[in-house]
Formats: C-alpha cells, sequence, structure tokens
C-alpha cells in the first residue's frame, strides 16, 4: 500500500491530495483563485504565486486531515513542476520539496499533462492505465493554458503530437466572455449560453482545418490555432452590434453567436483528436482539462470517435485542476522506484518526449 500526497499549482488552482495505491481518492482540498483573477478576466502570474502562497498550508491540512493521515503515513511526495506559469508553479514545489525534506519522504515531479491525461483513472474500480489493450493512447489535453494532442505507447513513452501554436482553447472561450463582458472564467458562462442559441446561425473560422480553401501543411494536422477564432469574434461583435442598432448583443443574437462560436471550437477540437488518434492507430482516446467539463465537446467526442476506439471522458471533478491527479500518475514512478531530486526546477513549456514507467 502506498499513500501519495500530491500537489498542484500551476496556474489558478492550490491543490493538495492523497491517493492510495495511484487510483483510491482519499482527499482532494483545492482553493480556487478565480474571485482573484476575474476583474482581470484572465489569470495573472504573479497574483497566482502571491495567492498559492497563503492557501498551500491549508490546502495541505486540509488534504491530510481528509484523508484521516498524519505526514508520517505518507510514503511520497508528488508535485507538478510543468508545464504551467513559471511563478505559480515554483510555490507547489518549493513547499513540496519543503514537506518531503522536513519529513523525509521522497518527491516525484510531475508533468500536469499526464496528471490531466490520469485523471481519467482515478476512483476505478481496477487499474485501467495497466490494460495493455488500451495503447496506443491518444489524448486531448484541452484547459486554459494549453491545448495538446499526446500519444501513449505501450511502452510508456509520451509524445506531443500537436499543440496550439497561439492561444488554447480555454483562452478563446475566456477571452470571448471577456469581450462580451460576461465574466470570467468564459467557458461555463458560454455553455449555458450557448444551450439557448442556434449554432449554425454564424460562421466562424475553424483554423488549421484546410476548410478555409487553402491546402494544409502537413505540418500543422495536428496543430491547433485559437487566435483567428477570437479575431473572428470580435469583428462579428462589432458588425452585429452595428447591424442591430445596439452596444451590447443580448438574447437571441447573443446566445446564437456563442453557440456558433463553441460550435466552431467544438468542430475542431473533436476532428483533430479523431484524426490523430486513427493517424497513431490508438486504441483508446481520453478527454481532459478545463475545457473537458463542456456538455457540446463531450457528447460530440464520444459521438465522433470511431466504435473501435474506446473513449476516456475525465470526471468533471477531475477536469479542471486538481491535485489527485498529480499523486495518481506518481504512484507508476513510486512503484517503479524512479524518484526526482530536490534540484528538480519548474519549466513554462512541455516540449515531448516523457517516459512513464510501465510495469
Ligand atoms: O484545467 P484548468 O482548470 O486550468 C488550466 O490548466 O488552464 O482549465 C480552465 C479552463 C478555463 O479556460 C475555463 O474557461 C475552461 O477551462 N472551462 C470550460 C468549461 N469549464 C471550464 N470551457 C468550456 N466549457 C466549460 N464548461
Ligand atoms: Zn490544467
Amino acid at each position: 500500500m502506498a499513500l501519495i500526497l500530491g500537489f498542484e499549482s500551476s496556474c489558478d488552482e492550490t491543490a493538495a491530495s492523497v491517493v492510495k495505491d495511484g487510483r483510491f481518492v482519499l482527499s482532494s482540498a483545492i482553493s480556487s483563485q478565480i474571485a482573484k483573477h476575474a476583474p482581470y478576466g484572465g489569470v495573472i502570474p504573479e497574483l497566482a504565486a502571491r495567492e498559492h502562497l497563503t492557501a498551500l498550508r491549508r490546502i495541505t491540512d486540509e488534504a491530510l486531515s481528509g484523508a484521516g493521515v498524519t505526514p508520517a503515513d505518507i510514503d511520497c511526495v508528488a508535485v507538478t513542476n510543468g508545464p504551467g506559469l513559471v511563478p505559480a508553479l515554483l510555490c507547489g514545489l518549493n513547499f513540496a520539496k519543503g514537506f518531503a525534506s522536513a519529513h523525509k519522504k521522497p518527491i516525484i515531479g510531475i508533468n500536469h499533462f499526464l496528471g490531466h491525461i490520469y485523471g481519467v483513472f482515478l476512483d476505478a474500480e481496477e487499474d485501467v492505465f495497466a490494460r495493455k489493450d488500451l495503447f496506443p493512447m491518444a489524448a486531448l489535453v484541452v484547459s486554459g493554458g494549453h491545448t495538446a494532442l499526446v500519444i501513449i505507447d505501450s511502452n510508456g513513452a509520451v509524445k506531443l503530437v500537436g499543440t496550439t501554436l497561439d492561444d488554447a482553447a480555454g483562452e478563446a472561450f475566456d477571452k470571448a466572455a471577456k469581450m462580451l463582458d460576461l465574466g470570467y472564467p468564459g467557458g461555463p458562462i458560454i455553455e449555458k449560453a450557448a444551450k439557448l442559441g442556434d449554432a449554425k446561425k454564424y460562421h466562424f473560422p475553424r483554423s488549421l482545418t484546410g476548410s478555409a480553401g487553402r491546402a494544409l501543411d502537413p505540418a500543422n494536422r495536428f496543430n491547433f490555432s485559437f487566435s483567428g477564432v477570437k479575431t473572428a469574434m470580435l469583428y462579428h461583435v462589432h458588425n452585429l452590434c452595428d447591424e442591430l442598432k445596439t452596444e451590447r448583443l443580448e438574447g437571441e443574437p447573443l446566445y446564437d453567436t456563442l453557440a456558433s462560436y463553441q460550435e466552431a471550437i467544438v468542430d475542431v477540437l473533436c476532428s483533430k483528436a479523431v484524426d490523430a488518434a486513427k493517424f497513431h492507430g490508438a486504441k483508446s482516446l481520453i478527454l481532459c482539462g478545463g475545457v473537458a467539463c463542456n456538455g457540446a465537446l463531450r457528447e460530440r467526442f464520444e459521438a465522433v470517435a470511431p466504435k473501435n476506439i474506446k473513449v476516456f471522458l475525465a470526471p468533471r471533478k477531475y477536469c479542471t485542476d486538481n491535485a489527485a491527479m498529480i499523486a495518481g500518475v506518481a504512484y507508476r514512478y513510486y512503484q517503479a522506484g524512479k524518484f526526482s531530486d530536490l534540484s528538480m526546477d519548474a519549466y513554462a513549456r512541455f516540449s515531448g518526449d516523457l517516459q512513464i514507467p510501465m510495469e
């Protein structure tokens, strides 16, 4: 039996969690900073760092007491060390290092993408990740900071096969909501309003899909770009406001706008994920990250995946940032005796090429 205490602070959630044997979540404490960043319509890294510093101790105590354990019961510490906002990452990383060294526990640095992917396997009745029939595994990691396609083969080799060239999909939701003065974070607000609208009413661009009449550069087949759809939204709002002689979109025109905008994003995410899964001969396809909370995306993802590819949707509570997913994936490293050391640093970007121990 192994108890791992995980920490996560890569963006605007301070989280700690105790997970038993890689999948039994005994506690998952999360302190969200949404209210602090809301006035800015996005996450301010230095503000995030300050908030992490004040929340880490409390959230750790909450995770330990929630699991009914003391620091002495913990076998290993796991912590997100990238990718993410470096000032924010450093808070969790240094706190975790301090905890590990004070309590003489080993420490493992965990890649945030792997954490999101592993969220799918938490609370499961069996060790799903050990099932060889699910590999190669394809995953779409889609959040406020990232949009990436990842392939994991049966030896645990992780490859980044696609990423966004500019904005993340979550950012496209957040910035559109900001433009329309709807609040932050934009994803859940847009999803709710989009339910009332007609997704076919307006056309928004699907960048890097070859749909604009120009052939797609093969190098960008699995890459994403969401800055175009954001700009298209800006012009659309200006033009429609002029047309309707109003300062602000409301009611049906607003709902139709948001439904059509969401549709464009969902379309691109699903078509690229399925294309990558097929191209890489994936046996399973995972949807995870904050944007994976979106009901329209979840429905479409399941609907368009080929029947011979097993689809896993991250449970909503493990879609947005949490530390259970970090402690979960760390178990595979723990079992293999692959520990990090206290000199590990934080990193902003995931360049690809990682190895998950698969024994
Ligand atoms: O994974 P996450 O908590 O943090 C990052 O690592 O970025 O994801 C947060 C992002 C935000 O951009 C938020 O707007 C988006 O996830 N999001 C959604 C929904 N819920 C959260 N996007 C679309 N639909 C949702 N229901
Ligand atoms: Zn995340």
